[in-house]
């Protein structure tokens, strides 16, 4: 695998062979780390991190992974820069691009990141957009794979907001990794048309079986992994909230839809959750329409059936591969 001077901007650009093998090297890197071998092969280069949205995991990982290779880093955070507002996202990405020798961006719309690396001859990270978390779905890769032993044949099934960066990418990866992908729904959360015949393209290749349900037993019986987001992503209203919980609350992953999937079905969330009152969103949303929990309940998420810490600790391997392989000599 070869992927030296390569973007990382959604997984449709990657081959099975490409998006395993940075798996694999997610998996040497992060059994490295723990042996306590350095691996600061990258020392002398520094990366620009571009925030418009918050983050803990993303941020972080791609800080710590910087580090463990060697590298320096700067954060850009939502409104200290002049991206987008005083200087364009191409003179920027110009810019960055004579600095640094990678560019992470998170941000809205996927054609921003797109311009960024058309515009910058370094490689450039989709750190998440509205319609794609590539970084994210090669953690959810490894964690499944550490868990089961095995990406192909594993029915993930994805509920709530199915249309948004976490649900589409979880289509694609699922499509372009053999796995079985339903998404339960109300059917307007369904991934857009244009996407699921994408996705059914590459699944004719791969032998991945891509299908959806409006009925949440029926469409989670016999699952492996059930994956849930929050229902509100960052970006859109907060008028939003009335609606979506309208729509997604029987679609809330519960202990019943996990005893009905069966008993090794595991949980995933690419976090952070509303599963307590435990944060101000969390608060307002209980005094506002009474919920105690949203997309997952209390119990689900502390469970031992719940791998989300582990998934979440996979952010940083994962990213730290994406860096090497598309920056290493
Ligand atoms: N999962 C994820 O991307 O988390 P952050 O928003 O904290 O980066
Ligand atoms: N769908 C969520 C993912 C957060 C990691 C959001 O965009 O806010």
């Amino acid at each position: 695998m070869d992927l030296r001077g390569r973007d990382f901007l959604k997984l449709l650009d990657f081959s099975t062979e490409e998006i395993l093998g940075l798996v694999d090297l997610a998996a040497e890197l992060k059994d490295k780390k723990k042996k306590g071998i350095l691996h600061d092969e990258l020392r002398g280069k520094n990366i620009a991190l571009i925030f418009e949205k918050t983050s803990t995991r993303t941020r972080c990982s791609f800080e710590v992974a910087a580090h463990d290779l060697g590298m320096g880093s700067t954060y850009l955070n939502p409104t200290d820069s002049q991206i987008g507002k005083k200087e364009s996202i191409a003179d920027t990405a110009r810019v960055l691009a004579s600095m640094y020798d990678g560019i992470e961006y998170r941000g809205f719309e996927q054609e921003i990141v797109e311009t960024i690396a058309k515009y910058s001859k370094v490689p450039v990270w989709n750190g998440l957009t509205n319609e794609f978390h590539p970084t994210q779905m090669l953690a959810d890769a490894l964690t499944i794979r550490e868990h089961f032993g095995r990406l192909k044949g594993i029915h993930l099934v994805y509920m709530g907001d199915a249309r948004y960066n976490t649900g589409n990418s979880l289509m694609v990866l699922c499509a372009k990794l053999g796995m079985h992908f339903t998404a339960v729904s109300n059917k307007k959360y369904f991934p857009s048309e244009e996407l699921i015949q994408t996705c059914r393209d590459i699944a004719k290749e791969t032998g991945a079986i891509i299908d959806f349900s409006e009925d949440a037993y029926e469409g989670t019986r016999g699952a492996d992994v059930i994956y849930t987001d929050i229902w509100v992503s960052m970006g859109e209203p907060d008028s939003i909230w009335e609606e979506r919980i309208k729509d997604l609350e029987p679609y809330r992953v519960t202990m019943d839809i996990m005893n009905n999937a069966g008993d090794d079905c595991v949980f995933m969330h690419c976090l952070p959750s509303f599963h307590d009152l435990n944060t101000g969103i969390g608060r307002q949303i209980k005094e506002k329409y009474g919920l105690d929990e949203m997309e997952v309940t209390d119990e689900v998420f502390e469970s031992d059936r719940s791998i989300v810490f582990e998934e979440a600790e996979n952010r940083m391997h994962t990213i730290k591969a994406v860096m090497y392989a598309t920056l290493r000599k």
